[in-house]
């Protein structure tokens, strides 16, 4: 049973030199590939440009990725041996224009400097129409504390995932996770208290075990 998972942000060129990117850590989806090797998992790990690492192990191939359509070349060739997809990455929204071109850096000139943002694609929910039956997808949503699940919810039908684990904004660069897990078929599972994402990680592992059966 192959575990694929993605962590950490994106990053958009602007120039040679600049980018447009999100605060995302990458620890989350660190702590799920160390959960995962730990429990006999062999595990892909796709990981952005984050200072941090999982510790080495015999089960666990990194990969790492800086944009959005370097990961999304690595889903597509990923995805076809995986069991489980578990997409903590925080990709982009919106892709910019470059403010140069090729190798050349934008240099400073009087008056503002507009940027051109074009829509990313949603590389979770092209994921979850190219899987098979066999194969599970589940999402991370960050959402604003008063309307957690319902937006969450909203998130799951829309991509056509098999789950999403929702928490509140607070937790992007955070240590600790409180975070509940959504399921296509209207279950939800709130992990206990607000936790440790290394014990989230292995929690949320058990919880799909226990309610999927992956
Ligand atoms: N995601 C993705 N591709 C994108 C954006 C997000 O695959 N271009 C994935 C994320 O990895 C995450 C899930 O979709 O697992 C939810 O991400 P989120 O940013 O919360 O949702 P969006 O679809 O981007 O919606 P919005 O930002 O408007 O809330």
């Amino acid at each position: 049973m192959h575990t694929l998972i993605t962590a950490g942000p994106t990053r958009e060129p602007l120039d040679a030199v600049r980018y447009l990117g999100n605060r995302s850590s990458g620890r989350m989806g660190v702590a799920l590939a160390e959960a995962a090797v730990a429990m006999g998992r062999h595990t892909t790990l796709l990981l952005g440009p984050v200072p941090h690492a999982p510790a080495a192990h015999p089960l666990l191939e990194v990969v790492r990725f800086e944009t959005t359509a370097q990961l999304q070349a690595l889903l597509h060739q990923h995805l076809p041996g995986a069991r489980l997809l578990l997409m903590a990455a925080a990709v982009a929204d919106f892709i910019p224009e470059p403010l140069a071109d090729g190798d050349a850096k934008c240099s400073r000139h009087e008056g503002p400097v507009g940027l051109t943002l074009h829509p990313a694609p949603d590389l979770l929910q092209t994921c979850a129409a190219s899987a098979s039956d066999e194969q599970t997808c589940i999402g991370f949503a960050l959402e604003p504390a008063d309307e957690l699940l319902e937006r969450a919810g909203a998130k799951l039908q829309r991509k056509g995932i098999d789950g999403i684990v929702a928490n509140a904004l607070c937790t992007m660069d955070a240590q600790t996770i409180s975070g509940t897990l959504l399921l296509a078929d209207g279950r939800t599972c709130t992990a206990p208290t607000d936790m440790a994402k290394a014990d989230f990680a292995t929690w949320l592992l058990n919880t799909l075990r226990t309610e999927l059966g992956v």
